[in-house]
């Protein structure tokens, strides 16, 4: 049976853009090294201004090294309470210019979002979810990973595959099961006048 989470399009829309959507009951199973690579793979395929490829990403195993407990110790506390659970944080980084001292590279946040959303579709092919977190302290990732000047970390998420619903905190659980609504089409798409 199809999860209600599913998006329920008007017009036809590929399988795994419709499945992908961003959970928090995450189970606490590892996700094999093979197919994490596989998403930092799609996510470098990601078409970027100049072929720059500004995206970096620190990602963070649970029980391997210190990145993990780095990026959590940096999420605000509402996220900590659903993401302890993932077996993989992240902190997406853009690199802000082509090369020193050159001008920036404006479209530095664009292509790192362009190379989550592919990493996004491809952990969907893998039973695998991504949740995006901006409620992230981005100076305690900048001090804890040493991130230079010219990069700037922009976004954190959890990977990880789809947990029990019951263990999260109550206030949460709800949106769990929820359907996901987006605005209507004519609301951002113009074939005539701008409004
Ligand atoms: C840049 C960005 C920041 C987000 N920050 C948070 C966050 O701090 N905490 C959270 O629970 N969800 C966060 N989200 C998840 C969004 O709330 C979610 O993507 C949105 O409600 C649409 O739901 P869907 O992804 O299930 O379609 C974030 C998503 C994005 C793209």
């Amino acid at each position: 049976m199809k999860s209600n989470k599913s998006a329920n399009t008007k017009y036809p829309v590929i399988e795994l853009i419709k499945d992908r959507w961003s959970p928090r009951a995450f189970s606490d199973k590892p996700i094999p090294e093979a197919i994490l690579f596989s998403l930092f793979e799609a996510a470098a395929w990601a078409a970027s201004s100049r072929n720059g490829q500004p995206w970096r990403f620190i990602c963070g195993i649970k029980d391997k090294g210190n990145n993990y407990e780095k990026i959590f110790s940096s999420l605000n506390e509402w996220n900590k309470q659903w993401a302890i659970t993932a077996p993989v944080l992240v902190v997406g980084v853009s690199r802000l210019d082509f090369e020193p001292g050159q001008k920036p590279n404006s479209y530095a946040i664009y292509d790192l979002g362009q190379a989550i959303a592919n990493l996004s579709i491809q952990a969907i092919a893998n039973q695998i979810y991504i949740h995006q977190i901006g409620g992230f302290e981005k100076n305690k990732a900048i001090q804890g990973f040493a991130i230079p000047d010219n990069y700037e970390p922009v976004v954190a998420f959890a990977l990880g595959y789809l947990g029990e619903v019951h263990l999260l905190p109550d206030e949460m659980q709800q949106s769990e099961n929820k359907p996901r609504s987006r605005k209507e089409l004519d609301e951002i798409l113009f074939l005539g006048d701008f409004k």
